[in-house]
């Protein structure tokens, strides 16, 4: 995917605050820190579009991305995030669900778990919640640059041993810029009239 435009257009925190739907959308979801901002600006070819923070819980709205005036990306808010108040999360989650189960343009759900670790409770409740709904979804293991080579496909099968899951599992670095083709691949795919 040549990217010839990437653009930020919101960060929402309502339903009415959706941009108006007609481009597919890609929606990035995991656990606070995992990786979805820097995944999300790697596969675009730009530093900072989405903001990323060593810190968890950067990301506390719906941000959408508009590229090549085609498609649009999705930043949600991290899930798992112990420092921020129950209420606070409680509203996160809503926003997130609401997005995920009304948002009609929406053809491909990733969900990033960090390949280093076993996933985490949330990561698997979210997992179980997120096959039930009716969109495409994969797994993204990111952070694979942490581990050796040599112990990339141990971990994916813990993955999904854990995760209970048949749907494909997608080792990436989004440091070192590795494993982003096939995703792309698999977009353009997604897009494919
Ligand atoms: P929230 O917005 O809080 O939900 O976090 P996020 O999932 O958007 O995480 P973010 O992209 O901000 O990245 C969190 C930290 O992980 C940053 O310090 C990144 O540099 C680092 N990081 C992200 N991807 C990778 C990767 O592939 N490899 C390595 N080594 N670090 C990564
Ligand atoms: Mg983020």
């Amino acid at each position: 995917m040549i990217i010839r435009s990437a653009e930020f257009e919101i960060s929402a925190v309502r339903p009415n605050q959706w941009p108006e739907g007609g481009l597919p959308e890609f929606a990035f979801i995991g656990r606070s820190n995992v990786g979805k901002s820097t995944l999300l600006n790697r596969l675009l070819g730009r530093k900072n579009l989405a903001r990323t923070s060593g810190q968890p819980g950067k990301t506390r709205q719906i941000n959408f991305f508009a590229i090549n005036k085609l498609f649009r990306f999705v930043d949600l808010p991290g899930y798992g995030y112990a420092a921020v108040s129950k209420t606070q999360r409680a509203q996160f989650a809503e926003m997130i669900d609401k997005y995920l189960t009304e948002r009609e343009p929406l053809v491909r759900i990733v969900q990033l778990v960090d390949i280093r670790h076993e996933p985490s409770k949330d990561d698997i409740s979210v997992h179980e919640g997120l096959r039930g709904l009716d969109v495409p979804l994969m797994v993204i293991a990111t952070k694979m640059d942490k581990i050796s080579k040599s112990k990339v496909d141990s971990h994916v099968k813990v993955i999904r041993k854990a995760l209970q899951t048949d749907v494909q599992i997608y080792p990436v670095s989004a440091e070192n810029r590795v494993g982003l083709d096939v995703i792309w691949e698999r977009f353009e795919n997604d897009m494919a009239p």
